[in-house]
């Protein structure tokens, strides 16, 4: 008997029953404190970030203890402590457990009283290793189908990380943006505008048990896009905030809040780099809250071309680049909407150019790719979200170069809408081949089917595979892996 849990085991069954309404004492050991599971996240090559939420309590303070251990069965504990939550954190638990060895999977659990969370598998940053492997996710629309693409990455062995580039919830009312039909409908009701929304509505998508397994199985790598705030954001504003809806920063400070206390990432600055020894660095950009400034409002908007147009704003320009001039061979950005040149007006008319890409942000984006070439950077990936569409490119930076100077892999949604759900199937096939005449360096282009990309960067090639969902209307669908790319060392050329 480990005396020491034991006691803590009867503080927080005391706890418990001095503060809890009557209806709500029963043991502790009857009480469900882990509905919303674990997740890790952020892993450097000595720690990573574990979280957890404690369900069911009313208590002030909630004390929780955490082990990690090398062995799923805990049978040799590598760190072990105690810490607490309480409501002004909607009881979320997030420790950053130091004292780790790189490149190494590691199985954590959390108690509070006599009951324990499931158990987590994470890994810290590999420093030697001879290729990582990344699963790559974006925007998942709850109401609009079942996140069996997560429950497909959970499946598979330790991962280096899950890169989520955003969208990891939608901010609309049932009905607004997604198809109630299937039964999963948004809570509140209502478009989240506050703190006690955005925690809601955080709590439902964290009970879906395919998103519980990933999380359980893989460490995390997130940035936010526009959704996990409101439609196209920048730093003052939103497509999706309306005057009546309240303050535009009170909104928005609800919803990064809300976004710390939820996902298990470290606190401080968002935009952030993960060095994976001589091999690669992952290059985390926030091209929403950081320096944004408001989108052009279409083609002929001269702001398209206005010095003071931002995606990053200055100090993360500054920032970026010199996490380019990384001496780690590959440079992964993970960055949420479209770098490359996309020429759409004869495919889309109507949609000439979307402003809320980095091409409405041209001045910012020709210096980026200027100072690629200027620099001789070499193996600069992009991986892209935002579009629910599945791209590959040779970056072509057409105010710069004639040449490719980096890649560029668009993951497609997890399970918010796609072309083919407003239109038929063939439309959408003979649409995504228009693409091509006028689009070159476009090498690929899949505007129907749902997924996710799963990209391995080993010293000679990094490899992207497209796999997709058969159906996201029911749970419980397969998969298939339906294309390859890879890129070879030293080259933005992007062969199959
Ligand atoms: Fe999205």
């Amino acid at each position: 008997m480990n005396y020491s849990k034991l006691l803590f085991g009867l503080a927080v069954a005391l706890t418990v029953a001095c503060q809890a309404p009557q209806q709500e004492q029963a043991s502790a050991a009857e009480q469900n404190f882990f509905q919303h599971g674990v997740a890790s996240g952020d892993p450097l090559a000595d720690r990573v970030i574990i979280w957890t939420r404690v369900s069911d309590t009313q208590a002030d303070e909630v004390p929780v203890s955490y082990e990690v251990s090398t062995s799923e069965d805990f049978s040799t504990s590598v760190k072990k402590g105690t810490t607490q939550t309480h409501a002004g954190r909607d009881y979320t638990v997030k420790v950053d457990v130091d004292g780790l060895e790189a490149g190494q999977t590691y199985f954590y659990r959390f108690q509070v009283g006599q009951t324990f969370s499931p158990t987590g598998r994470t890994k810290t940053l590999s420093q030697q290793a001879d290729s990582l492997q990344f699963a790559v996710v974006s925007c998942s629309n709850y109401e609009w189908g079942y996140f069996t693409a997560y429950g497909k990455i959970a499946e598979r062995p330790v991962l280096d990380a899950v890169i989520h580039l955003g969208d990891y919830i939608y901010e609309y009312g049932p009905g607004a943006y997604g198809d109630t039909t299937i039964g999963r409908k948004h809570e509140p009701a209502h478009e989240i505008l506050t703190l006690e929304d955005y925690r809601t509505r955080y709590a439902q998508y964290r009970t879906d048990k395919d998103l519980q397994a990933m999380h359980g199985a893989h460490p995390f790598i997130a940035i936010w896009d526009d959704h996990e705030i409101a439609n196209n954001t920048y730093q003052t504003g939103a497509q999706n905030h309306q005057e009546d809806e309240g303050d535009f920063e009170a909104r928005k400070q609800a919803a990064v809040q809300t976004y710390y206390e939820w996902l298990p990432i470290r606190e401080g600055a968002h935009y952030r780099s993960f060095q994976y020894g001589d091999l690669a660095s992952l290059i985390m950009l926030d091209e929403r809250l950081a320096g944004r400034t408001e989108p052009a409002k279409g083609k002929d908007d001269p702001k398209i071309d206005d010095q003071n147009q931002s995606m990053l704003g200055a100090e993360q320009l500054e920032w970026f680049k010199s996490e380019l001039n990384s001496s780690a061979s590959w440079k992964v950005i993970g960055n949420q909407v479209m770098y490359s040149d996309l020429y759409q007006e004869p495919v889309w008319p109507n949609f000439p150019i979307n402003t809320d890409s980095w091409s409405g942000y041209r001045v910012e984006k020709n210096a980026i790719a200027q100072y690629i070439l200027d620099q001789e950077v070499e193996n600069v990936v992009f991986l892209t979200g935002d579009t629910h569409a599945s791209w590959a490119f040779e970056v072509l930076v057409s105010d710069v170069s004639d040449e490719a100077v980096a890649t560029e892999f668009g993951t497609t949604s997890v399970s918010s809408a796609n072309h083919d759900e407003r239109k038929p199937l063939d439309t959408v096939r003979a649409t995504e081949q228009r693409f091509y005449p006028h689009n070159e360096h476009l090498k690929y282009v899949n505007l129907a089917d749902h997924g996710y990309l799963m990209l391995t960067v080993a010293a000679e090639e990094a490899r992207a595979e497209f796999y997709y969902v058969n159906d996201l209307r029911n749970p419980g669908g397969d998969e298939y892996r339906a294309k390859t790319f890879r890129v070879k060392a030293g080259t933005s050329t992007i062969s199959e």
